[in-house]
């Protein structure tokens, strides 16, 4: 459904067009010194306005609703809402007959009957990546040792992000790109053997993203391609580090001690100001559309402080079960 966590627990609710998007947390910890400054670099982060990003802008000021008293969070459920301000929602009158190809319109109308609200992408869009952003700030206060460091390192296909931006907007198109994603001093044992791996709840996390195709851990892909000698990561000291991190700092589910690293790929954005051809449910035939609505030429310039936020509320939770299991 529309949670995620075990001890630290997150929803994600709201609507691209509706009144306001926002994120429930339960199981934060009380005492924590949290001020509405907080949130600021996190969310400047993601905000849009740089080039390749959608013209849509919101003020983006949090709205705390709940769980948070005199500067310190209470233990109570934390709400934190975002208004939206500045939604146009004219663009999409056809969308529920002429779904955008790529985009969610399509399956929100089958699955949901056609009650979904399908303006701006409704409850599928990039917007409700706000309260995952919030989450992942206040994550990191539970989690205040780890450091998190993670960024774009291409886009279509180029390392010059720029370049590659430029040529997909002057060609009225889009295009995706890699986030790679660091974490030192990361301690040893957080995640389980099995289905609650660190690499499960992180994949499932970061999966939950829109946009996002693929994950990949240390060597990822390539590391198929090389012998066992080449990958296997040889322990240099007592403390367990490795001359090598092929596994991304992840052996048998649980964290090694070394630095934890993965790469997400996102998808090109769906939406696109080139001609393209779709289905009228209406008219019960093929179609062309040509979009008219603000898009980002590419998102995911915006999306690193999101998987930053998505692993921190992932390791911030198993580091809470950690505390909570000791003996193990
Ligand atoms: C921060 C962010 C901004 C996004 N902006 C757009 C956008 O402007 N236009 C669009 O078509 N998709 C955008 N997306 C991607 C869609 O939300 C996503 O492709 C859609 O929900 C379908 O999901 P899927 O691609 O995972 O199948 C954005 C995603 C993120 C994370």
């Amino acid at each position: 459904m529309n949670s995620f966590g075990k001890l630290f627990r997150i929803s994600v609710w709201g609507e691209s067009h509706g009144l306001a998007v926002g994120v429930l947390i339960d199981g934060c910890p009380a005492g924590l010194k949290l001020k509405p400054d907080d949130f600021t670099l996190d969310m400047d982060r993601r905000r849009s306005g740089q080039k390749g990003t959608t013209s849509r802008t919101e003020k983006d000021i949090p709205q705390i609703i709940s769980g948070i008293f005199a500067g310190k969070t209470t233990g109570a459920p934390i709400n934190i809402s975002f208004y939206n301000e500045d939604a146009n929602s004219k663009p999409y009158t056809d969308i529920q007959s002429t779904p955008r190809p790529g985009h969610a319109d399509f399956t929100a109308k089958t699955k949901f009957d056609s009650f979904n609200d399908y303006r701006g992408g409704g409850h599928f869009s990039g917007r409700i990546t706000v309260g995952l952003v919030v989450a992942g700030v206040i994550a990191k206060k539970i989690i205040p040792t780890f450091n998190f460091k993670a960024s774009l390192i291409e886009a279509g296909g180029l390392s010059s992000i720029e370049q590659a931006v430029d040529a997909a907007a002057a060609d009225k198109n889009s295009i995706g790109g890699i986030v790679e994603c660091k974490v030192t001093n990361v301690p040893i044992g957080l995640g389980e053997p099995f289905f609650d791996s660190t690499e499960s709840l992180l994949s499932h996390a970061l999966f939950s993203i829109p946009g996002v195709k693929a994950v990949e851990f240390g060597a990822g892909f390539e590391g198929a391609k090389m012998y066992g000698s080449n990958f296997n990561d040889c322990i240099i000291d007592s403390t367990g580090k490795t001359k090598t991190n092929n596994a991304g700092g992840i052996n048998g589910g649980i964290t090694n001690g070394n630095e934890l690293v993965f790469r997400v790929a996102f998808r090109p954005t769906a939406s696109i100001g080139k001609v393209q051809n779709t289905f009228n449910f209406d008219k019960q035939k093929m179609t062309q559309l040509e979009l008219s609505g603000r898009h980002d030429t590419c998102f995911a310039l915006r999306t690193p402080v999101i998987v930053e936020a998505v692993t921190a509320i992932v390791l911030a939770d198993l580091n809470l079960q950690k505390q909570a299991f000791s003996t193990r």
